[in-house]
């Protein structure tokens, strides 16, 4: 690392003790990242290369970042959201020497883009041989760092950094000057970091190849549908401690996600209607029972609302104000961008913050309340703790073996946003059915000539 000792922007460095015990406790629903961990400790895919990250600070990615360090990296990791952040856990990580860590619950935007510009500078001028990213700010932040930069913006000049924190450990330098080096590669774990970077590269303005991890069959099951769908319902409940069953609630988007929020609704006994804008997407959801209606007409219906399209002002001044009293608003996107937080800021007469731990109450001028929960964040990792561990092993899983496989091929890869290579997909679902004890079948040879064949009928 850039002077020899990893250097760290930690809330907390006291923390490291309860961190390091959650660490432990999901490490154990982690069996493909423990595999992972042993073979890269023999394979070192990493040696002498450097990783910066910007991932939720959870205890599952305390994990990943082991494994990455296994395979001989140099990590450095800043927070990719600035309320997820888990501070026991930054301090763990950052206790184990192995990995520099910026990372501290609730800091504000500025100091968040300060976190990933250190993240970035860990190693000096040369920057990151690879990056690992959730959403898409450090891949932009490090573009504009880059000699030919200012391709992308962040959306804001960063204003003045206060003094750091540090839990008694070394102050971080100074954010980095440009970086002299175009990173090998990178590997983006989100369905809206990856829209950001299909973004870039059509404007020719991605200067190296991204890894969309957030795009394979297993990754979309396990991950986007299973994993939001559980841990978006556990922090509305963590939040507003409301009973589900026999309540309305309205999800925006039926993707990968939405659908997820909606059957695990459903199965909690929660009348789910369903907003869309893609036809086939809204005919899945009709053809699974879901009744499908527009926002404008489920506004006044609904009493918890969850928003899950990845786009932005999708529930705006125009439904709050139908919307019935007491009504629940969450989102489940990456971005807070998808309820109007300023709408509902401007509209309200009275605001009673933290009426319950992530959860504000706005007063409109007739009387009624709406309740917003996690400030309109990411619900799931700002009111709950993420996706269980389950469901991380294989997402990580598929993350770490995309970088190792770019590490040894980003050099044939063209500047662009590129698929992981499906059989990678297929060895983390096989390696995460061997760690529950499912066997599946193989094909037999005369299986295989048939598939393979276009002369066999019936
Ligand atoms: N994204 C969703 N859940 C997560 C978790 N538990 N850790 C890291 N990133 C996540």
């Amino acid at each position: 690392m850039n002077g020899g000792s990893p250097r760290h922007d930690l809330a907390d460095a006291e923390l490291a003790q309860s961190g390091a015990r959650r660490i432990g406790y999901s490490e154990r629903s982690m069996p493909l990242l423990e595999a992972l961990a042993h073979r890269f400790s023999v394979e070192r895919p990493f040696d002498g290369m450097t990783i910066a990250a910007c991932l939720h600070v959870t205890a599952e990615t305390a994990v990943l970042a082991r494994v990455l360090v296994a395979g001989g990296a140099q990590v450095a990791l800043a927070a990719s959201n600035p309320l997820s952040t888990q501070d026991d856990i930054a301090a763990a990580l950052a206790a184990t020497g192995d990995v520099a860590v910026f990372a501290r619950a609730g800091v504000d935007r500025r100091t968040y883009y300060e976190h990933i510009a250190l993240a970035l500078g860990a190693w000096g001028a040369s920057g990151p041989d690879l990056v690992i990213d959730d959403g898409g700010d450090l891949v932009n932040t490090l573009h504009e760092r880059l000699p030919r930069g200012g391709a992308v913006t962040t959306g804001g000049t960063i204003p003045p950094r206060p003094p750091l924190r540090t839990g008694g450990l070394p102050v971080p330098p100074s954010p980095p000057g440009p970086l002299t080096r175009t990173p090998l590669g990178g590997c983006e774990g989100t369905t809206t970091g990856v829209l950001r970077l299909r973004r870039m590269a059509a404007e020719g303005a991605l200067a190296f190849p991204v890894i969309a991890a957030s795009d394979t069959p297993a990754k979309r099951l396990v991950d986007n549908t299973h994993g939001t769908g559980q841990s978006v319902i556990d922090g509305l409940l963590r939040a507003s401690g409301i009973l589900l069953a026999g309540k309305t609630v309205v999800v925006a988007g039926f993707g990968s996600c939405g659908t997820g929020i909606a059957e695990c609704a459903r199965g909690l006994g929660a009348r789910v209607l369903i907003t869309e804008v893609d036809p086939v997407r809204a005919l899945d959801a009709v053809l699974r029972g879901f009744r499908v209606l527009t926002l404008h007409e489920a506004a006044p219906l609904g009493e918890v609302f969850i928003t899950a399209t990845g786009s932005a002002e999708v529930i705006t001044a125009e439904h709050m104000a139908v919307m019935r009293d007491g009504a629940i608003l969450a989102n489940a996107g990456h971005f807070d961008v998808e309820i109007d937080v300023r709408a509902l800021e401007s509209l309200a007469v009275v605001t009673h913050t933290g009426v319950r731990p992530h959860t504000d109450a706005y007063e409109l001028p007739d009387g009624r309340r709406l309740l917003l929960l996690a400030e309109g964040r990411v619900v799931n990792l700002v009111a709950a703790e993420g996706h269980p561990p389950e469901v991380m092993d294989l997402a990580f899983g598929i993350e770490a073996l995309a970088l190792a496989w770019l590490a040894g091929n980003a050099e044939k890869l063209v500047s662009d946003v590129h698929p992981v290579p499906p059989d990678i997909d297929a060895e983390a679902a096989r390696l995460v059915l061997a760690g529950l004890g499912a066997e599946i079948d193989s094909l037999t040879p005369a299986q295989r000539a048939y598939l393979a064949s276009w002369r066999l009928g019936s």
